[in-house]
C-alpha cells in the first residue's frame, strides 16, 4: 500500500517506516524536522534497501500538505508528527494545541481531499490521566493532567466523532506506554534534543558519560522499591503494533483503540540496575523530589491488541537496554546536526541518495 507517515523521521516513526518498507509498502514521509533528522531516514532506506519519498512538510502548512497528498495519493496514513514534552506543554499550551490538534485537523482535511480514510494515530497512555485502576484497559475513563495529554485526548475524541459521522473511515488509536530501545543494528534510535525528559535516554547518557548521575524522581512511592513503575515497551514491538493495526483496518471500518504495552511494569531502580548490568558501566543516581504530575505506577492490560490484532510485545527489559546501549555507544551524540528544515525536497532527495 501507499502509506504516508507524518513524523516518519522521528524515533518511533523511523522504526515503523523500516518495517513498512520491509513489508513491501510504498512509503512517503512528511516531517518538519523540528525534533528529528533526515539522517535517520537515510539509514532506514539503507537498512531496508528501498527508497522513500521524504518531504519537508509542516502539518500547519495546509497548502504544502494538500500538495503532497495530491502528488502521492496515499491509501493510508500513520500519524506520528506532534510535540510530546509534558513539561513544555505546561509552559506553552497554545503551541501544543496548535501544533498537535490543528495539525491533525489539517491532516484529516487533506486526507478527505483525496479520499484517503485509513488512519493509524499515535496516541498515548497519558490519556488515562491519574487513573489508579491497574492494569489500564482501553475502557478506562480518560482524563488529562497536562496540555500535551489533553491534545491526545481531544484528537482521540475528534477521530471517534469523525468515524461516527462517516462510516467510510477506518481509524486506529494506539495508546503507547513507555517506548524505549532501538533497532538491533544500532543505526537508528532515540535522539532527544537537549536534556532528556524521559528516564531511559537519560540513564543511557549517564552510562556513556555525558551526564553525571540520574535524578530519581521520588523514592517514597507506594511501590516495591519506592520508585516509579512504568510499562516500558521496545520500539520494535511498538512499530510492529502499527503494522498489525494497519492490517486490521483493511478489513474494518470505524474507530478502534488499543493499548500498546507489555502488561508488565519496571521501577526506576530496576531500569538503572539493568542498564548498569548490561552496559558494564556504573550508573550513579540520587533520589530527589518527586516530579509534579507523576503517578506512582502505570502499566497496560494488552489483551485487546492480542485478541484483535494478534499482536503482543515480545522483547523484555534486558533487550530494551541492550539495544538502547548499542545505539548510544555507536552514536554518543545522536544523529549529526543537519539543517534539514532549510532543505528543499530536491536537496532532501539528493541527501537520501548520498
Ligand atoms: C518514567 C519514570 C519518572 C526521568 C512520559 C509521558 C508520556 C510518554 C512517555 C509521550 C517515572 C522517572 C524520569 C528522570 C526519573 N510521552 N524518571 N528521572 O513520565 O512515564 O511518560 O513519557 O508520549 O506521555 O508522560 O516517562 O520516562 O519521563 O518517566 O526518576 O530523569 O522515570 O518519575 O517514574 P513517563 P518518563
Amino acid at each position: 500500500m501507499r502509506v504516508l507517515v507524518t513524523g516518519g523521521a522521528g524515533y518511533i516513526g523511523s522504526h515503523t517506516v523500516l518495517q513498512l518498507l520491509q513489508e513491501g509498502h510504498e512509503v512517503s514521509i512528511a516531517d518538519n524536522f523540528s525534533n528529528s533528522s533526515p539522517e535517520s531516514v537515510r539509514r532506514v532506506t539503507s537498512l531496508a534497501e528501498r527508497s522513500v519519498v521524504l518531504r519537508n512538510v509542516d502539518l500547519l502548512n495546509q497548502a504544502d500538505l494538500n500538495a503532497m497528498f495530491q502528488d502521492i495519493q496515499p491509501e493510508a496514513v500513520i500519524h506520528f508528527a506532534g510535540l510530546k514534552a509534558v513539561g513544555e506543554s505546561v509552559a506553552q499550551p497554545l503551541k501544543y494545541y496548535r501544533n498537535n490538534v490543528t495539525g491533525t485537523l489539517n491532516l484529516l482535511e487533506s486526507m478527505e481531499s483525496v479520499g484517503c480514510r485509513t488512519l493509524v494515530f499515535s496516541s498515548s497512555a497519558t490519556v488515562y490521566g491519574e487513573s489508579t485502576a491497574l492494569p489500564l484497559v482501553e475502557s478506562t475513563p480518560r482524563s488529562a493532567t497536562n496540555p500535551y495529554g489533553r491534545t491526545k485526548l481531544h484528537i482521540e475524541e475528534m477521530l471517534e466523532e469523525l468515524a461516527a459521522s462517516d462510516g467510510r473511515w477506518s481509524i486506529a488509536n494506539l495508546r503507547y506506554f513507555n517506548p524505549v530501545g532501538a533497532h538491533e543494528s544500532g543505526l537508528i534510535g532515540e535522539d532527544p534534543q537537549g536534556i532528556p525528559n524521559n528516564l531511559m535516554p537519560y540513564v543511557a547518557q549517564v552510562a556513556i558519560g555525558r551526564r553525571e548521575k540520574v535524578g530519581v524522581f521520588g523514592g517514597d512511592y507506594p511501590t516495591a522499591d519506592g520508585t516509579g513503575v512504568r510499562d516500558y515497551i521496545h520500539v520494535i514491538d511498538l512499530a510492529a503494533g502499527h503494522l498489525a493495526a494497519l492490517d486490521y483496518l483493511q478489513e474494518s471500518k470505524g474507530a478502534h483503540t488499543w493499548n500498546l504495552g507489555t502488561g508488565a511494569g519496571s521501577s526506576v531502580l530496576e531500569v538503572i540496575d539493568a542498564f548498569a548490568r548490561v552496559s558494564g558501566q556504573p550508573v550513579a543516581y540520587e533520589i530527589v523530589d518527586r516530579r509534579p504530575g507523576d503517578v506512582a505506577e502505570n502499566y497496560a492490560n494488552a489483551e485487546k491488541a492480542r485478541l484483535d490484532l494478534g499482536w503482543k510485545a515480545e522483547r523484555g527489559l534486558e533487550q530494551m537496554v541492550e539495544d538502547m546501549w548499542r545505539w548510544q555507544k555507536m552514536n554518543p551524540t545522536g544523529f549529526d546536526e543537519i539543517p534539514a528544515s532549510e532543505m528543499t525536497d530536491e536537496e532532501l532527495a539528493e541527501f537520501l541518495g548520498s
